[in-house]
């Protein structure tokens, strides 16, 4: 028996599987297709879509979708959606800042601790039959505390790294489109990205992943960071060029490497890059707690619904 209420709730193209948080918030009050609506196109309206885990969305798939008032994105980097071309047919586009600044900027300082103090190859070593007697001479790692992070992107979650930086003693220098005004409150120098690469002992890129950043960190770059220097990704994967950090990290050029975001997302299986040892990589999980993906969820489905209605969202990107 078909539902009486199905044809009465907005029609919405989501990539899933969502999760059941975010199933929760939406409460059986939508009727949820699958993306490969969005692939195939319909001649059927759709109300809404609801981008999950970054589905490319751009004008060509918009034309395919008829109807569609409001794109809301659990998340909030947007570089899988084509803004402008949503702009341009009336579409707005919700996304969740702040909310996951602070959990993102806790992965970022535990890659970074990570990977200085080598803990996952650690855990490794003690669980392992190897593992017969201790020997101080062994896994030394470096310093975090008074040492210098440049941080590549200073907005929310590149402020929040800083404060917690500056906890550890840690000189923080940034770069960024615009030099701060309040960036001595704040406790960290503006350098140009040159000079903060070649100062720095951690560099932690924090960017939103645009035109001008894709491949910000490529050869040249990374041939300016101290072969002592760990890269530490928490932006996106596409800031980097990543057959050129392979090559830095297999070549010493720089010292190790702590990532959270990779391009592409996920790695072959079988690259290069996941045979390194220098390397501590988890699968995109800066905002990975229970707590802030909860508020992520509630927010994106509450700018979807508002959307829906025709009100303002609570957070709309501008392209
Ligand atoms: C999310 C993110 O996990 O908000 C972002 O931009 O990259 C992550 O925090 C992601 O958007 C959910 O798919």
């Amino acid at each position: 028996m078909p539902d009486p209420g199905e044809k009465n709730r907005p029609r919405i193209v989501a990539d899933g599987p969502l999760d059941n948080t975010v199933l929760g918030f939406m409460a059986d009050r939508l009727e949820l297709l699958p993306w490969d609506v969005a692939r195939d196109g319909t001649a059927e309206p759709i109300d809404g879509v609801y981008t999950y885990g970054h589905p490319p969305l751009n004008g060509e798939i918009l034309d395919r979708l008829p109807g569609v008032r409001i794109i809301s994105n659990y998340g909030v980097g947007v570089d899988h959606i084509t803004v402008p071309d949503a702009a341009a047919r009336g579409i707005p586009v919700g996304n969740t800042p702040s909310i996951l600044d602070g959990a993102t900027a806790d992965m970022g300082m535990a890659l970074l601790l990570a990977s200085a103090r080598l803990i996952v190859k650690g855990d490794h070593y003690a669980r392992s039959p190897e593992f017969t007697h201790y020997d101080p001479g062994y896994m030394l790692g470096r310093e975090a505390h008074g040492m210098t992070l440049g941080i590549v992107g200073m907005g929310a979650i590149g402020s929040q790294v800083a404060k917690r930086a500056r906890a550890f003693d840690m000189k923080v220098l940034y770069s960024n489109r615009r030099q701060r005004k309040d960036d001595a409150a704040l406790g960290v120098e503006y350098r140009p990205l040159d000079s903060l690469l070649g100062e720095s002992d951690y560099v932690m890129l924090t960017c939103p992943l645009t035109e001008e950043t894709r491949n910000l960190i490529n050869a040249e770059a990374l041939a300016k960071m101290k072969p002592t220097a760990t890269l530490v990704n928490i932006a996106r994967g596409g800031v980097v060029d990543t057959q050129a950090l392979y090559e830095a990290l297999r070549d010493g050029v720089i010292q190790g490497a702590g990532l959270d975001v990779t391009e592409p997302e996920p790695l072959p299986r079988d690259h290069p890059l996941l045979q390194l040892d220098n390397v501590t990589v988890v699968p995109h999980l800066g905002s990975a707690t229970v707590e802030t993906r909860r508020e992520m969820a509630r927010l994106s489905v509450e700018n979807l619904f508002l959307g829906l209605e025709g009100k303002p969202l609570l957070h709309e990107v501008r392209p």
